[in-house]
């Protein structure tokens, strides 16, 4: 396949509205059958459930061409199973798991020429999409929405690629107890905007997120899960019930384990542990694993021992073995990679 001519080396982690994306609406109680478009404009209702309620969520993964030349997606059938619960969590109708599946496979063929190069250091990353079309005034679902599958090339989620990232302790919390945080809704980003803004004008990276009930344990950030590596080496990322199910952190647990031989952890992780850390990443799709060198503390600085020069050694390992298994390089466990055909 011959790819489109892009600097893909120099891309970052933003839009470009490129080639055919799918569509289907939900009308009348049904979903209609799915179709390609280079439509990148949708024309909704000035009432539309999305724009009065917020009624939406999304998903991320990412296609990746293989050392041998292939195309492939990693683990699509996960961001099939969280989209659906987080439509159920918002009412929004569930968009069948093997109609999501179809999609990743027409979205990704039909746009083969902008999956980067093996090697390019870019992606393509897929956003799917389910938001509510149909007019609502009264607080309750609507009756009519569309779900939508775009892609764009992509490089590194964080300017300087693996640099290490200097995040802040947050004020502001991202999610409450028995709400939405365990969901890809896109109300949880939009109440993180502020945070956000705040704190790369304050000069950090990133915000770490305190779970809301108690202000003591490490969550997340506005968009990865943490893994922490403790000084024996031991793999701990944080259990919560309001953070975001990644699909990356629960790989890299089975990477740690099975393909490093370590010792993994999910648990509750205090927020007064994190300066016993001896490494510290970010972990998501779009983040892949990026290291977090210092933690400011309000005036407290947290300085991880592995420094702000690049990765630690452990999170390393686990950047090499994943990307490796992502790019058809190291032998994928069974499932993990879906071949484009
Ligand atoms: N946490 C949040 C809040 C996210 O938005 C994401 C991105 O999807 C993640 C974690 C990482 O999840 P995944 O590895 O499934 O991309
Ligand atoms: C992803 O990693 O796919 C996400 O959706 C995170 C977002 C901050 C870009």
């Amino acid at each position: 396949m011959k790819k489109a001519d892009i600097d893909w080396g120099s891309l970052g982690f933003g839009y470009m509205p490129v080639g055919k994306r799918y569509v289907a609406d939900y009308k009348d109680g049904a979903w209609s059958e799915g179709y390609l478009t280079e439509d990148t404009n949708v024309v909704i209702s000035e009432c539309a459930g999305v724009l009065q309620y917020a009624q939406t969520c999304f998903e991320g993964l990412k296609a990746y061409t293989t050392s041998d030349g292939r195309t492939v997606t990693f683990r699509p059938d996960l961001n099939a199973a969280r989209i659906k619960d987080s439509a159920e969590r918002l009412r929004i109708p569930v968009f069948p798991e093997e109609k999501f599946m179809e999609a990743v496979d027409m979205v990704v063929k039909a746009n083969e020429e902008f999956v980067p190069p093996f090697g390019s250091g870019a992606t393509l990353y897929i956003r799917p999409v389910l938001f509510a079309t149909g007019p609502v005034i009264g607080v309750k679902p609507a009756q009519e929405y569309q779900f939508r599958m775009f892609a764009t090339p992509v490089g590194p989620y964080f300017k300087g690629g693996v640099k290490p990232l200097t995040i802040r302790v947050c004020d502001y919390d991202r999610a409450a107890p028995h709400g939405t945080g365990h969901i890809k809704a896109g109300l949880n980003y939009a109440m993180s905007l502020y945070a956000i803004d705040d704190a790369h004008e304050k000069g950090f990276d990133e915000n770490m997120y305190l779970d809301a009930a108690t202000r003591t344990n490490v969550e997340e950030t506005g968009g990865a899960n943490f893994l922490f590596i403790t000084k024996d080496n031991k793999v701990v990322t944080p259990k919560s019930g309001t953070i975001l199910p990644s699909i990356t952190r629960r790989s890299l647990m089975v990477v740690a384990k099975e393909y490093l031989g370590l010792e993994v952890e999910e648990r509750e992780v205090p927020l007064s542990e994190v300066s016993e850390m001896a490494e510290i990443g970010l972990c998501g799709t779009a983040a892949v694993i990026s290291p977090v060198g210092r933690i400011f503390d309000h005036g407290k600085e947290i300085c991880v021992p592995s420094g702000m020069d690049g990765m630690g050694p452990v999170t390393k390992k686990l950047y090499d073995t994943l990307t490796g298994i992502q790019m058809g390089v190291i032998e994928a466990p069974a499932g993990w990679i879906h071949e484009i055909k």
